[in-house]
């Protein structure tokens, strides 16, 4: 469960002081899908990577099972990012260099086991995005939807709990944005992940249980 109290991150930069995220409160249940909508700058993605540890609030506490990220020590916030917390961006996020395989391997390979062992987990996860006869593609090879997938399933091999995902329908058609939301929907119930969706498009979040709008870093929730 994330409780958030009076969250705030302010970016210092050269024109002054940018309040991103402005007293934020929010509790997220275990299980629970929340889509979050608002308009470009108002400090959507922020607070996503605050959720996700990438990030630490200038004020205010993030608690995720009751451990204060803001606060953790960069090793365990490290830890906790590679075993709790899946991402997924708008633009996949690939590494160019490797196969579709070799990049959702990458999420397992900080967690240690085996090769063999590895390789058995990492196949499974692309059958379970319906890519199991693309392992040796590279991200050049696929299409933007498949790509997509590829990064959904290097999100979920370490079996996390939350899954954050920022625009992850940004750069697909309507009718591949379907799919992907319908793969989504199928994992978010399937593994009982914790599912933050960030998107503008009200296609995508009106399938969420809980809707919340940002605006100039503020958060309201939609009844
Ligand atoms: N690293 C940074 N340094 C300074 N200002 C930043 C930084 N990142 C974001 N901002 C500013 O913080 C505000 C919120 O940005 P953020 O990226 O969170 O918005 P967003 O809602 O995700 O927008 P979009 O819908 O365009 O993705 C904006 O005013 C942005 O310019
Ligand atoms: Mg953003």
């Amino acid at each position: 469960m994330y409780q958030l109290t009076a969250v705030s991150r302010v970016y210092k930069t050269a024109a002054g002081p940018v309040p991103a995220v402005d007293g934020v409160d929010l509790t997220i249940e275990d299980g629970e899908w929340i889509a979050i909508r608002g308009r470009t700058g108002h400090g959507k993605s922020t607070l996503l990577n605050l959720l996700g540890g990438l990030d630490r609030p200038t004020a205010g506490q993030i608690r995720l099972d009751g451990h204060d990220l803001g606060k953790l020590p960069d090793a365990q916030l490290s830890r906790v990012r590679a075993t709790a917390i899946g991402f997924i961006f708008q633009t996949f996020n690939l590494i160019p260099t490797l196969s579709a395989h070799e990049n959702v391997e990458s999420a397992l390979v900080p967690l240690g086991g085996s090769p063999a062992g590895r390789r058995r987990t990492v196949a499974a996860a692309l059958d379970s995005v319906g890519l199991a006869d693309r392992a040796g593609h590279l991200p050049s090879q696929l299409s933007g939807g498949q790509q997509q997938r590829v990064a959904i399933a290097r999100a979920l091999v370490k079996e996390p709990k939350v899954l954050l995902a920022d625009e992850p329908t940004g750069n697909l058609d309507e009718e591949t944005r379907d799919e992907i939301i319908a793969l989504m929907e199928k994992l978010w119930r399937e593994r009982g992940l914790t599912l933050i969706l960030v998107s503008h498009d009200g296609a995508v979040t009106r399938r969420a249980q809980r809707v919340a709008v940002m605006s100039r870093g503020r958060l309201t929730l939609k009844p």
